[in-house]
């Protein structure tokens, strides 16, 4: 009861008072006192409260979060950090926003087998619970193309979705075009929408792995005219590195692909690590690697001898750090000639980052 009234009362001022002057009024009358009586707004904490819960299918929901005054503007395509806390330890998993509104945002999570805290949230997640949130993240944000194919696969629907809904609500004038697979017609998330969403745009869908002649490759070779667009991917690392490789192999320039990683393969053998040379050409610096270097991440071996690379999660999620491979070979976070530092190793002895 009290939380619902709370909750009712934060809406309110969010709606009404706004997120600058509620800053501005919790910053300046902050104390012990009203920290202890109004926490999701007298804090200096990026925070969210859930204000709706709908399952999507048998294994995803949708979390709509009011996020307090803290949150900075979100892009469709970006993602969030949600941090729970399991039997006294923190965790925090990323999840792309799936819907952008005035003033709340939602993630749709899917819930994976032995995943820790997708399970906690299916189990525990209640209409008021309040979650420490991150700010908007991510590059995976339309960048003015004409025309767009977005593709993805299972809960890589998500950024995907709000992508299609932002371009569809604003009328722009981009040519939008959706391929997404999922593995049988009970699992596709916003089925609904998407269906209606085909009435104003190009969809695919539904395509099934049961379908074996309806995969999002079968589908580009039917329709070849969709290379022509410039592409955003996202699913799990095997349908990526699929779709990578095939795009390669029609001499795609990957330069016009924007994707989005969930996960991606982190038990890496390194094996027998020889002493690279790497050379990174924004900074004009080549490093040669010593015994201490063994092991280590290009984005360590970089800091380590004085490069500052650009980087963000240092997670493999966000993008931010992403490289173009020249030369050479790396293993772990790559896609095609993209490579993710923060997440990659060197693997020939000699290798060029671009
Ligand atoms: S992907 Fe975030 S820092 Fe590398």
């Amino acid at each position: 009861m009290l939380n619902e009234l709370a909750l009712t009362v934060n809406q309110w001022a969010l709606k009404n008072v706004g997120r600058e002057w509620i800053d501005y009024f919790a910053s300046n009358t902050m104390n012990l006192g009203t920290k202890r009586l109004a926490p999701f707004f007298w804090t200096y904490d990026c925070q969210a409260k859930i204000v709706n819960i709908r399952h999507e299918t048998h294994d995803t929901m949708t979390l709509e979060l009011l996020p307090n005054q803290h949150f900075a503007q979100a892009q469709a395509g970006q993602y969030i950090e949600i941090t729970v806390t399991i039997d006294g330890i923190k965790h925090t998993r990323c999840y792309s926003l799936s819907h952008l509104h005035r003033d709340t945002v939602a993630v749709t999570i899917k819930r994976k087998e032995g995943g820790l805290v997708s399970n906690w949230l299916f189990k525990h997640a209640q209409r008021g619970m309040c979650l420490p949130i991150s700010y908007p993240q991510g590059r995976f944000v339309y960048q003015g193309q004409k025309s767009i194919l977005l593709i993805s696969a299972g809960s890589g629907i998500t950024p995907c979705y709000a992508l299609l809904n932002q371009l569809l609500a604003e009328k722009k004038t981009v040519d939008v075009a959706l391929i997404a697979q999922f593995k049988t017609t009970e699992d596709v998330i916003f089925a609904d929408a998407l269906n209606a969403a085909a009435t104003k745009c190009t969809v695919y869908l539904p395509l099934t792995r049961v379908d074996i002649k309806a995969d999002v490759i079968s589908q580009i070779e039917q329709h070849p005219e969709l290379l022509e667009r410039d592409i955003y991917l996202c699913g799990p690392a095997g349908f990526m590195d699929k779709v990578v490789a095939y795009l390669e192999s029609k001499n795609y320039d990957l330069s016009r692909l924007a994707i989005e990683r969930f996960n991606f393969d982190e038990n890496i053998d390194l094996g027998e690590q020889c002493l690279s040379e790497i050379y990174f050409q924004s900074h004009n610096t080549t490093v040669k690697m010593n015994e201490a270097d063994k092991g280590k991440t290009l984005l360590e071996i970089a800091e380590a001898h004085g490069i500052e690379l650009e980087h963000g999660c240092r997670t493999g999620m966000c993008g931010s750090c992403k490289c173009r491979l020249v030369q050479g070979e790396v293993t772990g976070n790559k896609l095609g000639v993209a490579v993710y530092p923060c997440t990659a190793y060197p693997a020939s002895s000699k290798v060029v980052i671009g």
